[in-house]
């Protein structure tokens, strides 16, 4: 029987580290695989949870004995620093693994190449960038955060067949059950919601990712400069299921500076900006840990961040009914359709799912 490729092996540890989407943020998703020179996978792993084991630790315990002579397949290059657990270099080295195969160089400063160069130095083989072009898309919330010091950005949108997305002044029933589930589903891995607001005024949604099991709390980030959301909004009762963010201006606190303090006092959290910058607000949001964003909408607030150059990623529902008129979709988002494959349009209950990169180019990194 032929040995599998490299290439295989370094598939099934991307398949494992999807085991730990939406857990282990701030850390990556990583998956490892532990082969025997005869081809046998004795043992593998996934980092489940930030905090919890690293894969190829969990992979090596699992290997024991095995490990030696052994290839290990890692999706990220191994750690070589002290963090919430040992280098894992070390513990590869004393393992007695022969050859290590990553898909890419860990762009964290802390590692950037020097876990590679460490264990090179200490007699093991290293090979890197198989695979490399999934790994970089399975950790493209990591990566953008790490490299860009800003969240990975997914914009959605729901339109009807003609491009609406709803009607003006009113809340909007387009999608269809599998779609509605499909969008939940999107909620449950995310780091941070972001809608504008006049979503919240007209739609007055709750922002909670409902139906599949979400693992953490989900931060909402209400943009609303002026304050206009108003106080009965019902997001504004939902913190058990995660913080909420109100981006607001400095000038509009301190023209009603008892108003946001009574917001304060019921946990919510005020982010006062200076100017309306998008960039600084996506910035700020990295910085507090968050590293993807699904910006559900308006289109107002859609556009912006598309023409602040944020947004990584474009996901548009297209519903079978026409509206006929309303509140025209993000004419930047129609135009990026435009130009993608028939192959990114793929059918969701009556609806239509559109997806793709923002920059529709392949092999783009992050
Ligand atoms: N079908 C869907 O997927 C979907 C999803 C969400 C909403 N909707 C519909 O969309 C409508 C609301 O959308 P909308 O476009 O009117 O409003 P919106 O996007 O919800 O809110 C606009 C927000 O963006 C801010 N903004 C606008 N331009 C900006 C810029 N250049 N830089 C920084 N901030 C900027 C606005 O600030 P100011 O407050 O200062 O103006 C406001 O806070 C509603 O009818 C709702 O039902 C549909």
């Amino acid at each position: 029987m032929a040995l599998l490729t490299d290439a295989a092996w370094m598939a099934r540890a991307l398949a494992l580290a999807e085991r730990g989407r939406g857990r282990t943020a701030p850390n990556p998703l990583v998956g490892a695989v532990v082969v025997s020179p005869g081809g046998v996978v004795v043992g593998q792993g996934a980092h489940l949870v930030a905090g919890g084991p690293h894969a190829e630790v969990v992979a090596l315990d699992a290997a024991g004995e095995h490990g030696r002579g052994a290839t290990l397949y890692c999706t990220l290059e191994p750690c070589c620093h002290v963090g919430r657990t040992g280098p894992c270099v070390e513990r590869i080295a004393a393992a007695g693994v022969r050859r290590v195969v990553t898909a890419m160089q860990d762009p964290n400063p802390h590692v950037d190449g020097r876990g590679h160069a460490w264990l090179r130095a200490h007699g093991v083989a290293v090979d890197t960038g198989v695979g490399g072009l999934e790994a970089a898309r399975q950790n493209a919330p990591f990566l953008t955060w790490i490299r860009a010091n800003r969240p990975w950005t997914v914009l959605k949108t729901v339109t009807s067949a003609d491009g609406f997305v709803g009607r003006r002044g009113e809340r909007t029933k387009l999608s269809s059950p599998v779609a509605d589930r499909w969008m939940q589903r999107q909620r449950a891995w995310i780091d941070a919601l972001v809608v504008g607001a006049q979503t919240l005024i007209v739609d007055d949604p709750v922002l909670t990712a409902r139906g599949p099991v979400r693992a953490r709390p989900l931060t909402r980030v209400i943009v609303d400069w002026r304050g206009r959301t108003p106080p009965g909004a019902r997001v504004w009762s939902t913190l058990s299921a995660g913080p909420v963010i109100m981006v607001v201006l400095d000038s509009t606190v301190q023209a009603d500076p008892a108003r946001f303090e009574a917001m304060r006092a019921r946990g919510i959290h005020l982010d006062l900006q200076s100017s309306r910058d998008l960039g600084v607000v996506a910035r700020g949001l990295a910085s507090a840990g968050v590293q993807s964003v699904l910006l559900e909408g308006g289109p107002s607030l859609q556009q912006a961040w598309l023409d602040a150059g944020l947004v990584d990623h474009l996901q548009w529902l297209m519903a079978s009914a026409e509206l006929g008129e309303g509140v025209p979709m993000a004419a930047g988002v129609r135009r990026w359709c435009a130009g993608m494959p028939d192959e990114s349009r793929q059918p969701l209950g009556d609806d239509w799912l559109i997806e793709g990169p923002w920059e529709s180019v392949e092999g783009r990194q992050p």
